[in-house]
């Protein structure tokens, strides 16, 4: 475990955040990616909680984020607020580090006390029940069109929070880039050309 300090993001670390977004999330998923771009629209959306997402720096260099946003579930009573979070990055060559947990369990405590009840995510299946996370199907959640898979996961923040809420989660609208508009994908290009270049590759494991 590296000697990492954690604070909140503030609004003049964000181009940096986002060029750690961007080396993270490079080529993982698809071909370049547009997590930076997420980042920048999330930043100053009404929906991003700014005292919850938080950044890891070590040695002065920014090596890890995570930022959250409020989100909903509808019920057959009405909406119930949840939080969702996204991106959490780390470094590429300092990962496996324990960074990534810290950012997690961190962030899921100051939640806890800001009095958030749950956290719903799309997100590595492989990773985050480790923290807690189940299929959000456990709790009788559905994505809005009323599938679950693998990667869709929530947690209790507060033990019985979901009792008795079934519902529809709703991501707000900045998480739903479309990668296959033409028009969305043109505007992530635009917003990478102020990052440094990196090669855009097909790789086998890209599922987006
Ligand atoms: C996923 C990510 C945030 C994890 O952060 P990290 O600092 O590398 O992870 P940690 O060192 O805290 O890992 C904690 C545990 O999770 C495991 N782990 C790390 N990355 C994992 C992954 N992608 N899938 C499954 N398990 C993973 C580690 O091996 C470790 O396991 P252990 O406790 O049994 O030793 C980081 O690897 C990353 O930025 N990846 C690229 C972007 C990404 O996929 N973000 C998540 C999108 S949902």
């Amino acid at each position: 475990m590296i000697d990492v300090m954690m604070r909140n993001i503030e609004n003049n670390d964000l181009f940096n955040v986002e060029c750690l977004a961007k080396k993270a999330f490079w080529n993982l998923n698809m071909p370049g990616c547009d997590e930076h771009y997420l980042i920048h629209r999330l930043w100053n959306s009404e929906v991003c909680v700014q005292e919850l997402s938080l950044l890891a720096e070590y040695e002065g260099a920014i090596i890890g984020a995570i930022l959250y946003a409020r989100a909903k579930i509808k019920t057959v009573n009405g909406e119930v607020e949840t939080l969702t979070f996204g991106p959490l990055c780390v470094e590429p060559s300092i990962q496996k580090n324990g960074v990534g947990k810290l950012l997690l369990e961190k962030s899921m405590e100051k939640a806890k006390v800001l009095g958030f009840s749950s956290i719903f995510i799309c997100g590595v299946p492989t990773y985050y029940p480790k923290y807690g996370f189940k299929t959000a199907d456990k709790f009788g959640i559905t994505l809005p069109d009323g599938t679950n898979f693998d990667a869709f996961m929530g947690i209790e923040l507060i033990k019985g929070s979901l009792d008795n809420t079934s519902g529809k989660f709703y991501e707000p609208d900045v998480y739903c880039g479309d990668i296959h508009n033409e028009r969305y994908m043109l505007e992530v290009e635009c917003f990478d050309k102020s990052f440094p270049y990196m090669e855009k590759k097909v790789l086998p494991h890209q599922w987006r």
